[in-house]
């Protein structure tokens, strides 16, 4: 029997992945989210906290094989969380960095976490580039611009998303590169699946704000995206030594290097240790971990 945990499955590409890992034979799915058996509000970290608690006792220390962090927004109809962070980040990064750690001792050896990013996160692909800094801190009390033009609140809520996308991206590394995550064999994968038109991703822009598509060829994006995910996420699809960022380009998946700023180790690092603050917990691999055991996060892997 094995156990998959995924956030994100109730619409969209995660809908489709869904579908297809929680009809298989031996196959324990745990599907957290805001209308499933297993309650999970992003926008909460004490939802968050509430979730894993569950999920923990549910397992009875029996381990995760896999663990899908696929959830993800734009454009929030609330400007802050209940916990006063800004919604696109919180929900995006900060809510899925707390619950790999909280899961992390969970994590079976060999265990694969596939966390979904975008290519947005690279200024050379999203039409509104990312932050050129990280600096967690900001990003939680970033005032989106809701005016005075369309245009302003779009470019706004465009680049909060963006960066978004790169902290995963980064968090993907940081946690790569963990002597934990590497003694136990651990594979970390951050998955770009494309540009998947009619998804709930652009549930809040005005019609017309994203580039359209037929029906057709949107179900069938969001169908192969979702495949693909879970193909990573089962292991049907393994990464090339030394690569981690898996992008969907045109249905097929590449390995390419992701953008100049996710691929610094510095970067990665302190958006490790900021947003170990903000959710207060040390800056060890798993939750309860002495910080000073766990000056942890090195400059391996450098070509990820
Ligand atoms: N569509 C694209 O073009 C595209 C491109 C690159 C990357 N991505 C990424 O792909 C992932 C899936 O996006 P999608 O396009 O499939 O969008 P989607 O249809 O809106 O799906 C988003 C999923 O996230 C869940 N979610 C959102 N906010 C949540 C919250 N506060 N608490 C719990 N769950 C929450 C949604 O749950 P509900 O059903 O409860 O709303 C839904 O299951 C995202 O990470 C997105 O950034 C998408």
């Amino acid at each position: 029997m094995k156990t998959i945990i995924m956030t994100g499955g109730t619409s969209g590409l995660g809908q489709a992945t869904a579908h297809q890992v929680q009809v298989m034979p031996g196959i324990r799915f745990i599907l957290g989210g805001r209308q499933t058996r297993w309650p999970l509000e992003l926008s909460s970290l004490s939802s968050v906290r509430q979730f894993c608690e569950h999920v923990l006792d549910a397992l009875g220390g029996t381990k995760i094989d896999a663990l899908i962090l696929n959830a993800g927004l734009s454009f929030p109809l609330q400007a802050n969380t209940v916990d006063g962070h800004e919604t696109t980040f919180a929900v995006n990064h900060l809510a899925h960095y707390l619950l790999l750690r909280l899961l992390a001792p969970a994590l079976a050896p060999q265990a694969i976490v596939v966390i979904t990013t975008s290519n947005t996160h690279d200024p050379q692909f999203s039409p509104v580039a990312p932050f050129s800094t990280i600096d967690a801190r900001q990003l939680a009390h970033l005032k989106l611009e809701t005016g005075p033009t369309a245009d302003l609140a779009f470019a706004s809520g465009f680049r909060a998303y963006a960066t978004s996308k790169l902290c995963n991206l980064l968090t993907a590394r940081a946690f790569a590169a963990m002597p934990q995550t590497r003694a136990a064999g651990v594979r970390v994968i951050a998955y770009n699946p494309g540009f998947i038109p009619g998804t709930g991703l652009g549930r809040n822009l005005p019609t017309g704000a994203l580039p359209n598509s037929t029906p057709h060829l949107a179900e069938a994006a969001r169908l192969h995206a979702g495949q693909v995910l879970a193909d990573l996420a089962l292991g049907h699809i393994v990464p090339p030594a030394g690569h981690l960022y898996a992008s969907l380009v045109r249905g097929q998946v590449t390995w390419p290097a992701p953008s100049e700023l996710a691929r610094r180790d510095d970067v990665a690092q302190q958006l490790w240790r900021d947003s170990a603050q903000l959710v207060g917990l040390g800056i060890g691999w798993a939750a309860q971990e002495d910080p000073l055991q766990s000056n942890a996060i090195i400059s391996a892997h450098k070509t990820l």
